[in-house]
């Protein structure tokens, strides 16, 4: 795909099938992260080969860290080791790569950087740089901002009480709290995605969670894994809500990441009417793994705000769309993060479904939409944001005409050969590129 690249959709012939989805991207993170903090060799199949992690791979490697692969996604990471970068470290788009490096940087004898793209510049760090700055990181940034600039410095435990239910938050405490002298304690207001305590824990760490204060004790050398990476649920979210919305459809994922802490969209269709199987096959790194079978249902508006929004934080733009076909009234509450995600998600899908003659209500912590509504194609634009993007994409698959989406290249950030995937079930969407020069 080139930078022109865009995605061409018309109404759909129903979605039929078995297919998976590539890797967590979440797990993938994490996989390389802490497999350079493993003393030896980690090896991880199945990883997600997208643009975001490779920011994070290319991290480690700058980090001294060994990695051969075995094709895209299998890789032997040669953890233990980190010696000092020749430049600032470049984390791309990926929030989770920088705000979790962080944590591991504050605990180096040696000086770093970690930078992005402007877009990754606009988001917030202080959230990352108040509860490391109490730990004793040296860890500064103008205007709480990336780039951020990390010094050596003693760092002690603490008791953390996050101010939002972050997973980026939390692990980026948790991280530095390897390096730290006594134990560190963080307590979430929600059900934050839970994979670093899971990975940490299989690498041997003492990690112990009772209710909603998790704490670590470092306890010496973290153990390399072996583990293959389980589909990512928050790609499949957009096939699902693509089956869902297509008359005729009925597909099955297999192979997927079914941790209760990234499932809440599941519970949410389903409290819509959404026909939807789930069945778990078994674990893959720690994490139960199984099949979501999804046929064509009849959408009835529903109410989400609560402990469930974190568990779909990434969830809401496919939800937009699923709700403007929805019966009834979808009222999202307590969403507010949305706000701070790659793009405002909020602003940025209701301003661009509204190209399609949507009608969505802002409100500061959601949104509300009426359905069912008829959609018309439009050319839209998918700003920078791979899940506004495949969201917008999805849209046109039910909407009147021949739906444009710009910016087509940014969904490769975290479900590379979305649209192919698509196409493979039978969807009507191709990747054109635009002006070819
Ligand atoms: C992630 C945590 C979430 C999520 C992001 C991935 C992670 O961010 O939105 O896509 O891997 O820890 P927050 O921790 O900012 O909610």
């Amino acid at each position: 795909m080139s930078a022109k690249d865009c995605f061409v959709v018309t109404p759909s012939n129903p979605l039929i099938g078995r297919t998976t989805v590539p890797g967590d991207k979440s797990i993938s993170h994490r996989a390389i992260l802490f497999g350079a903090l493993g003393q030896g060799v980690t090896r991880v199949r199945g990883w997600l080969a997208a643009g975001d992690t490779e920011a994070s791979l290319a991290s480690i490697q700058a980090l001294g860290v060994q990695v051969e692969r075995q094709g895209k996604n299998e890789l032997t990471i040669h953890g233990g080791h980190l010696q000092p970068p020749r430049q600032s470290l470049n984390l791309i788009n990926a929030g989770t790569g920088i705000r979790l490096l962080a944590g591991i940087m504050c605990g180096q004898p040696f000086e770093s950087v970690l930078d992005g793209t402007e877009q990754l510049r606009r988001r917030p760090m202080k959230r990352i740089l108040t509860p490391l700055q109490m730990m004793g990181a040296n860890i500064t940034a103008v205007d709480n901002r990336a780039p951020l600039i990390i010094k050596p410095a003693k760092l002690h435990g603490i008791k953390y009480e996050m101010p939002v239910a972050s997973a980026q938050v939390k692990s980026a405490i948790l991280l530095a709290g390897l390096f730290a002298g006594g134990a560190t304690a963080v307590v979430q207001p929600g059900p934050a995605r839970d994979h670093t305590e899971r990975m940490l824990s299989a690498m041997g760490v003492d990690i112990v969670t009772d209710g909603d204060t998790i704490v670590l004790t470092p306890n010496g050398s973290l153990r390399p894994m072996d583990l293959t990476v389980p589909g990512d649920v928050s790609s499949a979210a957009f096939v699902i809500v693509a089956a869902l919305l297509v008359p005729g459809s009925d597909i099955t994922l297999t192979g997927i990441n079914l941790n209760p802490t990234r499932t809440g969209l599941l519970d949410v269709l389903r409290a819509m009417g959404a026909g939807i199987t789930v069945t778990e096959t078994g674990l893959e790194a720690g994490e139960p793994v199984g099949e979501i079978r999804v046929r064509h249902s009849v959408l009835k508006g529903t109410q989400v705000g609560g402990e469930v929004v974190v568990e779909m934080i990434d969830e809401f733009p496919i939800l937009m769309v699923a709700a403007l076909a929805a019966e009834g009234e979808t009222v999202v509450r307590d969403a507010q993060e949305l706000r701070v995600k790659e793009t405002d998600r909020i602003a940025v899908m209701a301003g661009e479904l509204s190209k399609l003659g949507a009608q969505i209500t802002e409100t500061p912590d959601g949104f509300i939409i009426r359905g069912p509504q008829k959609l018309n194609a439009a050319t839209v634009d998918g700003h920078d944001d791979h899940r506004v993007s495949m969201s917008l994409s999805v849209t046109g698959l039910v909407a009147d005409g021949e739906t444009t989406v710009l910016d087509a290249r940014c969904a490769g950030d975290s479900f590379p050969g979305f649209a192919e995937t698509l196409a493979g079930l039978g969807a009507t969407i191709s990747v054109k590129e635009l002006n070819p020069t």
